[in-house]
């Protein structure tokens, strides 16, 4: 639906004259982590169930673009990731904006000087497409919104940058908003694009902690794109359809209500069967660790004692997310201090929270 429209005007706004270049765009944009999981794809690059997610705020990426109109019109590209000229991520990032030449004519007739760089290291097994992929999806739209006779509305803007960081990355569609964000088909919405969680929330579950315990840092056995794959043809395939649907209902509840018990049930049930749908793959594999399971098991007991808010969820990796509320705090660090932190690698503990969503960047170091 979206792709014509998005292709039509891409043809009008090419016309334009680029002379008045050069310039730069800069955009932040954050991870996110969710509670519901996109497991599977359908189309191009769309999803087979819908999924919501809480974006984070300290974990995030910075993308400048410095433009100028090429030469004989023969743009050319440079791109530095994490300070680095030549690193492989580099070669995604490419890729995909060349990708987007049928929707963005114009990039084809720039020089683009590209400095991607996240807040996070590479290394530490966290995944970084979301927030890169969205980060890039804002900077070419910002270019784009300044060629325009007919500026995009503010929620235009949006739901186009959510449009492309989708075709880069399906989890950087959701990215481009804060709290929390819901992307593809249930009730409502889309799969084309995210959009924010619009009803009211209630404390403790508006805001909440997010501290990612590192247990590998080691490259992932298997891509999440090959994951995806896998769910083509996966045996629970339907069944899992019917529960991500059934988990979108129930996590809306518990937003709703404030209910942090009904929420931690559907945050571990998908952690869980996230990774249950990988084992029971065909291939099946796994990308748990011992210590992934450690870490579970002693949040689990200490729930059970202490009657502590918090619980978990787990993205495409080793890594294990500890979710609780600001009331909780104090006792939960001290909690993971003592007992999770000797289970990560080289103790290593990345603390975040909710976030508010990406930000423009007007000037800085470049
Ligand atoms: C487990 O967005 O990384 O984190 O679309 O192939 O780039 P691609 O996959 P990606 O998959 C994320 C999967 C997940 C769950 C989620 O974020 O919803």
């Amino acid at each position: 639906m979206l792709d014509k429209k998005y292709r039509d005007e891409a043809i009008a706004i090419s016309k334009h004259d680029l002379s008045s270049l050069p310039r730069t765009v800069g955009w932040e944009s954050p991870s996110n982590i969710a509670l519901v999981k996109y497991w599977g794809k359908k189309g191009f690059q769309e999803p087979i169930n819908p999924s919501i997610s809480m974006t984070l705020s300290n974990m995030h990426t910075q993308t400048r673009i410095h433009y100028a109109r090429a030469r004989n019109d023969q743009g050319r590209m440079w791109l530095r990731f994490n300070g680095m000229d030549n690193h492989p991520f580099g070669q995604r990032i490419q890729k995909y904006i060349n990708s987007l030449a049928t929707y963005f004519p114009f990039l084809k007739k720039l020089d683009l000087h590209i400095d991607t760089r996240n807040s996070f290291p590479h290394s530490a097994g966290m995944a970084s497409s979301a927030s890169a992929m969205s980060s890039l999806a804002l900077a070419i739209c910002s270019i784009e919104q300044g060629l325009r006779e007919d500026p995009l509305t503010t929620e235009h803007f949006s739901q186009k940058a959510s449009y492309m960081a989708r075709l880069g990355s399906g989890s950087a569609a959701r990215s481009i908003y804060g709290n929390y964000v819901e992307w593809g088909q249930h009730a409502y919405g889309s799969d084309e694009f995210a959009h924010p969680y619009a009803k009211k929330i209630r404390e403790p579950l508006s805001f909440l902690h997010d501290s990612v315990l590192i247990t590998s840092t080691e490259p992932k056995k298997m891509k999440s794109s090959s994951g995806h794959e896998l769910m083509d043809q996966h045996p629970y395939r339907q069944a899992r359809i019917g529960q991500a649907l059934s988990n979108m209902e129930k996590i809306s509840r518990s937003l709703r209500d404030g209910d942090f018990h009904s929420f931690s049930e559907v945050a571990e049930e998908e952690a869980l069967s996230l990774h249950a749908l990988m084992l029971a793959s065909r291939p099946g594999y796994t990308l748990l660790r011992q210590a992934t399971i450690e870490i579970i098991d002693e949040l689990r007991s200490f729930r059970q004692e202490t009657g502590a808010e918090v619980t978990f969820t787990l993205d495409a990796g080793p890594n294990v997310h500890v979710l609780y509320p600001t009331r909780e705090k104090e006792r939960i660090r001290e909690w993971m201090n003592q007992k999770l932190k000797p289970l990560c690698e080289h103790g290593k503990m990345l603390h975040d929270f909710t976030g508010t969503g990406p930000e423009r960047l007007h000037n800085g170091p470049s």
